[in-house]
């Protein structure tokens, strides 16, 4: 675990446990209301998008559950999850302990779901309090339990971030722009950032990995209007040059089909580190 997202949870709990008054002095200059909404609420959302080509680069072997291993590869962006966010930085995580995720009642959405949100690797996913579940149950318990009242089950988590990228289609977005997944091909981050500005009005982050995106992410208010991905976004991964773009990126085609020889790497790379990374 990194040590940013350590010391978060430790304030967290400290927080949780009313303890505020030994939290350093950046926290307690903060106005009351603000400390108060810290365990209250959020303030806005991250869509967290993935580019498949980037992510499925690290599958070392292949699986019925990896959706890098289909025979027909996954050319857009798929679905990370739908994230509250504090708009001074970090998101509240593992809000309803007793609540384990019921797949039942997103059984209509599965179809979808397996379209637009399929995991990018084998095997099951952390879920809170040292569970372990599908992909979607991670990101229902991390995240999607956070967004209370406003989203209040699982049906309402799902199908609010598939309304919300079907709206705010980036895939087409990039592709009015001319931007498409094309092997060894560069584009200027400025022109992805001015393409999904120009389409949405509102400003993206980027996340990179070994010059390629990873991630797009868009933000929105909690009305679910599109706001600015502002700095504070930036903030978990400020701290890993690895997830830095440098001016221009590429956007990999996904080619895996089933994981072929000089693909596979040392297993130790399986693990979805960008994942433990950080929000995931
Ligand atoms: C993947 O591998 C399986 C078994 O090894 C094979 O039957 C299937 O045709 C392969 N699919 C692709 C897309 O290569
Ligand atoms: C996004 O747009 C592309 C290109 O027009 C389209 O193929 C795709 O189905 C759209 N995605 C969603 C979720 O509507
Ligand atoms: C990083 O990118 C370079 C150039 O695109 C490539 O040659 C290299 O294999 C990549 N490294 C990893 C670990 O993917």
């Amino acid at each position: 675990m990194d040590r940013t997202r350590r010391g978060r949870r430790l304030l967290v709990s400290l927080c949780f446990l009313c303890l505020a008054v030994l939290l350093p002095g950046a926290l307690l200059a903060s106005p009351a209301a603000g400390r108060k909404r810290r365990q209250a609420g959020f303030d806005h959302y991250v869509l967290a998008l993935q580019w498949p080509g980037t992510v499925c680069r690290q599958t070392n072997h292949c699986c019925s559950s990896n959706g890098c291993c289909r025979s027909n590869p996954l050319n857009w962006f798929t679905i990370h999850g739908l994230w509250p966010q504090y708009s001074y930085g970090g998101w509240p995580s593992c809000c309803r302990p007793t609540t384990t995720f019921n797949m039942n009642k997103i059984a209509m959405l599965k179809p979808i779901l397996e379209k637009y949100w399929p995991s990018l690797y084998c095997g099951d996913t952390s879920t809170c309090f040292g569970g372990r579940g599908p992909f979607w149950a991670h990101e229902w318990a991390t995240h999607g339990t956070c967004g209370y009242p406003e989203i209040q089950d699982e049906y309402d988590y799902f199908s609010t971030a598939l309304y919300l990228y079907s709206k705010y289609n980036v895939t087409k977005a990039l592709r009015k722009a001319h931007i498409y997944p094309r092997n060894g091909r560069k584009y200027a981050v400025a022109h992805i950032v001015d393409a999904i500005d120009h389409a949405f009005g509102r400003l993206p982050h980027l996340v990179c990995k070994n010059g390629s995106v990873q991630e797009l992410r868009l933000c929105f208010h909690k009305d679910y209007q599109p706001r600015d991905c502002g700095s504070e976004d930036d903030e978990a991964w400020s701290s890993s040059r690895r997830s830095h773009c440098p001016r221009y990126v590429t956007l990999p085609q996904s080619a895996l089909g089933n994981a072929t020889e000089g693909r596979l790497r040392n297993r130790a790379e399986n693990v979805p580190r960008a994942h433990g990374q950080s929000y995931v």
